[in-house]
Parts: structure tokens; C-alpha cells; sequence
């Protein structure tokens, strides 16, 4: 089993969306073999880090940069994860108002100091999150989850297909997904459609300073 570790600043309603998006795309029970492991930044440890397999960055945007609290937790963890988690790969979801030039560029700095590894370029949500910013944050969270998942992953006995959103909650285990409730859309991605992303990821994931995809 695989872990993926999500680190979040949440201070905001607009932040709290992107992070159950997020992580309800982690979560997804499409993808096997990958548990979710969730921690505020500032109670986010070394240890939180060095058990995990890839990660998951969410933050605001404060003064033209990362919020303090991601920042404090880079700066606990820098040189005790510096040799152990090369080539991890990670993905990052930022929300501000306006500008989040100084703030990308802080992430790209640090996360190529660490040579982390990301899969996708960092999502960036300016203003109140629409419902495509939303699916793109539930995407941001299943990419990065795929990337972890074993190659062969045992297929489950055929049962039910999955349920859009919005449809009566069918038995599931980890957290609760609001997104159903809040009838957002889930993209499409099946049992047979996870090892293609991986794929895709394999091929075409975004090396450290990669652009950001920006939406306003
Ligand atoms: C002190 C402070 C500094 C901020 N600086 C920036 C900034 O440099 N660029 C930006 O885009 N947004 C900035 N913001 C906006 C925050 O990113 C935004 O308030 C936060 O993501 C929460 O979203 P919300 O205000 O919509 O709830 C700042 C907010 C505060 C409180």
C-alpha cells in the first residue's frame, strides 16, 4: 500500500473546497492501493514525510508568497527529507486573489531543492472556486494518486458502476465526499482508465518549474 500525503493550509471557505476536492480525488475508490494520509501544515512532521510516497501541497497565497504556514512546514522538514524523498513525485493547489507569481516561484524553488518530482503543474484558483475549478482540483488529486498506484492493481469482482455525483452515496470507506452532496460532476475515470493516466503521467508529467495552471 502506497501513501499519499496531503499538507494543507486551510484558512478560508474557498480553500476548505479545494481541499475536499482534493482529496476526495485522492480518495477516489477507482484508484487502489494508495491510502490518504491528511495533515495540517503546521502539525505536518518529518516523519509525516518520510513514511509517505508522494504528496499533495495546499496553500494560499499571503504577501506575494507561500502562506507562513507551508512555509514553516518546508523548514521543518527540508534537510531531514532531503536525501530520502528525491524523485517523489508531488502536486500543488494554491487559492489567492490576484497574484500568485512570488508564491509559485517560492514552491518551485523549494520542491526543486527537495528534487521532487511534479506530476502535474501547481493549480492555482483566483477569486471564489467555480465547479471547473473544483473538477480540476479533484483531477489534481486523482493524478498524483494514480502516479502512487501499483502498476497491476487487482481488479475488483464486477459490481455496480460507479456513480456520478450527485447520485444516492453508494457504501464506501475513507473520508466522506462533500462533492457528492454537492452534486460537482466527477470526471471520468474508471478502474480501466487509471493505469492509461498513469500513463499519460509517465509520459508527459511536468518536471519541477513547471507552469502553473492558472484560473481565474
Ligand atoms: C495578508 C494577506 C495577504 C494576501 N496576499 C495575497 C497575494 O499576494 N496574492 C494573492 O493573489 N492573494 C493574496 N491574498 C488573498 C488570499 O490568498 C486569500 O484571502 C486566501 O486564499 C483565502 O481566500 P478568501 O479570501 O477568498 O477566503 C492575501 C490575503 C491576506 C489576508
Amino acid at each position: 500500500m502506497k501513501t499519499l500525503l496531503i499538507v494543507h493550509h486551510t484558512p478560508s471557505p474557498s480553500l476548505r473546497a479545494m481541499y475536499e476536492a482534493v482529496r476526495a480525488g485522492a480518495a477516489t475508490d477507482e484508484i487502489e492501493g494508495v491510502e490518504v494520509v491528511s495533515r495540517p501544515a503546521l502539525t505536518a512532521s518529518a516523519p509525516d514525510v518520510l513514511e509517505a510516497d508522494g504528496y499533495l501541497l495546499g496553500t494560499p497565497v499571503n504577501l506575494g508568497y507561500l502562506s507562513g504556514a507551508l512555509k514553516h512546514f518546508f523548514d521543518q522538514i527540508y534537510y531531514p527529507s532531503l536525501d530520502e524523498t528525491s524523485r517523489r513525485p508531488y502536486g500543488a493547489y494554491l487559492h489567492g486573489n490576484s497574484d500568485a507569481a512570488g508564491a509559485l516561484r517560492a514552491l518551485d524553488s523549494i520542491t526543486t531543492g527537495l528534487r521532487w518530482r511534479a506530476v502535474r503543474p501547481p493549480l492555482v484558483v483566483n477569486g471564489d472556486p467555480a465547479k471547473a475549478d473544483l473538477e480540476a482540483c479533484w483531477e489534481l488529486g486523482a493524478t498524483v494518486a494514480a502516479e502512487l498506484a501499483p502498476s497491476d492493481p487487482p481488479r475488483p469482482a464486477p459490481s455496480r458502476p460507479p456513480a456520478p455525483f450527485g447520485a444516492p452515496a453508494l457504501p464506501c470507506s475513507g473520508a466522506p465526499v462533500p462533492l457528492r452532496r454537492a452534486g460537482l460532476k466527477r470526471p471520468a475515470l474508471t478502474h480501466a482508465s487509471a493505469p492509461a493516466l498513469r500513463r499519460a503521467v509517465a509520459g508527459g508529467g511536468a518536471a519541477g518549474g513547471a507552469d502553473a495552471t492558472v484560473i481565474s
